[in-house]
């Protein structure tokens, strides 16, 4: 299949490029490489360098004759999304809609979108959440996506399917350790470099963390549903971040006490999601459990 991939250069991207290329497909990227990298682009993939915010973004999807279209790129900061809130709503939300128009006038009628599952739902009124749950964003970020995902759903008739991924914290190889999510990526950094992690609150907040080829195995899975829906996408599993860094630390052998700060706004303080609805439509489960994940985790960032 023809398959075009926004945001293929990112990290969670550009392991769902690697593998639909390795399955045969044909994969345009469409990134503006604001947060991705050109060392992430599988060299087999087709690659326009734009931003989904530019008129002639429809131009390159048509002429591209897409199937499928993936849609990973995002502006996918917290504290961007609150100190500008304009460039964070003109990516995740203009340039969305303009993704989708442009593939209104093309064949494809097969969208993938994929959300936060982690950011959308505001702070629980039950764990883990599931798709029920109401939905009610804390950050301009948590905002931007589920307007995006309103709109696709508001549209769904104009299209065959629309597909909607809402992912809990993804982890893995590839993911940037300087950025201020990808809390894996950050302590694996500073642990490799003996130098202490910083943790914001008291550390027994919980999140759950799904490994980036777990995450890739359940967007295979949801291309090849012929219906719409919407899904978490999670380990179902609360950890807290005082836990993470513990096994991180016994995994790694390196133990250097962490540095406590306050806590940053728009930080939940739970957040665990329900795969349940996963398991049922799309037959995936989480393979990769937490430990084997970060020591891979780990081990690509001592090679790297
Ligand atoms: N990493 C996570 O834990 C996580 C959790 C939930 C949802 N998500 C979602 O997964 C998707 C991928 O996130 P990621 O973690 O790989 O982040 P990432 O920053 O590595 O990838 C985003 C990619 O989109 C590109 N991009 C951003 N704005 C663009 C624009 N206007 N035009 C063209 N390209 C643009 C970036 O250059 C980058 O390559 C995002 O939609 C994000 O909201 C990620």
């Amino acid at each position: 299949m023809k398959i075009i991939v926004t945001g293929g250069a990112g990290f969670i991207g550009a392991h769902a490029v690697n593998h639909l290329i390795d399955d045969g497909h044909r994969v345009l990227v469409i990134d503006d490489l604001s947060t991705g990298k050109l060392s992430n682009l599988n060299p087999k993939a087709d690659f326009e360098n734009i931003d989904i915010t530019e008129s002639r973004i429809s131009d390159v999807i048509k002429s591209f004759e897409p199937s499928v279209i993936s849609h990973f790129a995002a502006q996918t900061s917290v504290s961007i999304s609150t100190n500008n809130p304009i460039l964070d709503a003109n990516s995740n939300i203009i340039g969305s809609m303009k993704v989708f128009d442009a593939m209104h006038q093309t064949e494809c009628r097969n969208f993938i979108y994929i959300n936060t599952g982690g950011a959308l739902y505001g702070e629980p009124k039950y764990l883990p959440v599931d798709e029920k749950h109401p939905i009610n964003p804390i950050s301009p970020y948590g905002l931007s996506k589920w307007t995006a995902e309103r709109y696709f759903l508001m549209q769904k008739n104009a299209c065959d399917y629309v597909k909607i991924l809402r992912l809990a914290n993804v982890y893995g190889p590839g993911q940037d350790a300087f950025g201020e999510a990808g809390v894996v990526s950050i302590f694996s950094n500073k642990i490799l470099s003996n130098e202490p992690v910083t943790i914001f609150g008291d550390g027994k907040q919980t999140r759950d963390f799904v490994y980036v080829s777990d995450v890739v195995d359940a967007f295979k899975q949801a291309l090849k549903k012929d219906e719409s829906f919407s899904v978490n996408i999670s380990s179902g599993e609360a950890v807290s971040i005082n836990e993470l860094y513990d096994l991180m630390s016994q995994i790694s052998g390196n133990v250097i006490s962490a540095n406590y700060e306050d806590v940053r706004y728009g930080d939940l303080l739970h957040s665990v999601l329900s795969n349940k609805l996963a398991t049922e439509l799309l037959g995936w489960v989480p393979r990769v459990d937490l430990g084997q994940g970060i020591k891979r985790t780990l081990d690509w960032h001592s090679a790297n």
